[in-house]
C-alpha cells in the first residue's frame, strides 16, 4: 500500500466506522451500496470520507477523525493524556502490544454495563482513539453516540424476562427512540414467551399479546396483558380499535412483515410501530428501501439485533 497517498487522502479529517461483531461483510455491502469509498481497513475497522449518517451495520461512527503522528510510546500517552475528556480505546489490528502499553499509562473511560432507564440519563463527553500505525494515532474529539462505541450492554433482569429479547425493547426505550405514554394500549405479535410483553407492560395501560405459542406463567399472569392464541397474520386490525402502536419481534419474512404493516397501518388506529425485520441470509436492502417509504420512520440495528434490523415508526 502507498501511504503517503493513504496519509494525503486522509488529510484533513476523515470518518472511522466499527462494523457489529460478525457483520463486517453488511457494513461493506451497505457502502459498496451507497457508493461509498473505502479507504482503509482492517479487521476491525473502516475508513472512509465524511459520510451523512451512520450506516445501518455500523456499530460506531466516528466522524471528523484526524490522524496524530507520536515518536514513541511516552509521546503517544502524553498527547492521549493532554486531552480534554477522558478517552476510549478501539481496537484496530496494529500493533496490540503498543496500544495495551499506551492504555496502561491512561486513565481510560470504561465500558460499563447500563442501568435501564427511560430515558438513559448518560451523558458523558469522551473522545476515542486507536492505532492507525505504530506512528499515528487515529483521535476523534467528540463522538456522536451516547454510549462510547456503541456498546449497549444492558444490567440484566434475570428474575422475570422469560428470555433475552427484551433486551431490544429496552435498547429502544432508554436510546429515547420511541416515547411511549401511561395512557396507551398496544398490540404485540410473534409475542411469546413475553418478554417484550412484560416490557411493555411497564409503561403502557394495556397490552395485547398475540401467537400462537403460549406465554410464560410468570407474563400470562400480568393483569395488563391479554393473550390471544391466534395466528397474527389471521388478526383483524379492526378488532382492536383502541391500539395506536403495534410491536412485532415474528419470525417471518420481509415481505410478509410489510404486508402485515401495510394492513394494520390502513386499517387501524394504529400508526406507531415497532418492528424487527429477520434476515436468513443477507441483509436484504432492496426490503428496506419499502419500509423506509413510510413517513416518520426509522431502521436502525440495535445493538441487541443480531441478523435483523429494526423498523421505528412514531408519528409525533
Ligand atoms: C423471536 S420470538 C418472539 C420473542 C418475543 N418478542 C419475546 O420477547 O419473548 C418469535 C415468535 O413469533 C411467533 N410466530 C411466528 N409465526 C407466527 C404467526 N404466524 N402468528 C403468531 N406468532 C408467530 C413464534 O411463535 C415466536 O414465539
Amino acid at each position: 500500500m502507498d501511504y503517503s497517498l493513504l496519509h494525503k487522502k486522509l488529510q484533513p479529517s476523515f470518518d472511522v466506522l466499527i462494523p457489529f461483531l460478525r457483520y463486517e461483510k453488511e457494513l461493506e455491502n451497505e457502502l459498496l451500496l451507497s457508493h461509498t469509498e473505502i479507504l482503509f481497513k482492517d479487521s476491525k475497522y473502516i475508513i472512509v470520507s465524511k459520510l451523512a449518517s451512520k450506516p445501518l451495520w455500523a456499530q460506531d461512527w466516528l466522524s471528523d477523525c484526524r490522524l496524530v503522528k507520536f515518536e514513541n510510546k511516552s509521546a503517544g500517552v502524553k498527547i492521549l493524556k493532554n486531552m480534554q475528556n477522558l478517552g476510549v480505546h478501539f481496537e484496530t489490528d496494529a500493533n496490540a502490544k503498543l496500544a495495551e502499553s499506551i492504555k496502561k499509562d491512561l486513565r481510560e473511560l470504561k465500558l460499563r454495563r447500563i442501568d435501564f432507564k427511560v430515558p438513559s440519563q448518560f451523558n458523558f463527553k469522551y473522545f476515542a482513539w486507536g492505532l492507525f500505525d505504530s506512528e499515528y494515532l487515529i483521535i476523534c474529539d467528540s463522538p456522536k453516540s451516547q454510549f462510547p462505541l456503541g456498546w449497549h450492554e444492558f444490567n440484566e433482569d434475570k428474575s422475570i424476562p422469560p428470555n433475552r429479547a427484551y433486551l431490544k425493547l429496552w435498547e429502544v426505550l432508554c436510546l429515547n427512540y420511541i416515547q411511549l405514554k401511561p395512557s396507551d394500549i398496544v398490540i404485540d405479535v410473534g409475542s411469546s414467551p413475553g418478554g417484550w410483553s412484560w416490557a411493555l407492560s411497564n409503561y403502557v395501560k394495556k397490552v395485547y399479546s398475540i401467537d400462537k405459542a403460549e406465554l410464560d406463567p410468570k407474563i400470562s399472569s400480568n393483569p395488563k396483558i391479554h393473550y390471544k392464541s391466534e395466528d397474527a397474520f389471521q388478526v383483524n386490525p379492526m378488532d382492536y380499535k383502541d391500539c395506536t402502536w403495534l410491536f412485532s419481534d415474528i419470525i417471518c419474512t420481509p415481505q410478509r412483515l410489510l404486508s402485515l404493516v401495510e394492513s394494520w397501518h390502513n386499517k387501524s388506529q394504529v400508526k406507531n410501530f415497532v418492528c424487527t425485520i429477520k434476515f436468513k441470509g443477507g441483509c436484504d436492502f432492496d426490503v428496506l428501501k419499502e419500509f423506509n417509504t413510510y413517513p416518520d420512520s426509522r431502521i436502525i440495528h440495535l445493538y441487541q439485533n443480531k441478523n435483523e434490523v429494526t423498523w421505528i415508526k412514531q408519528v409525533k
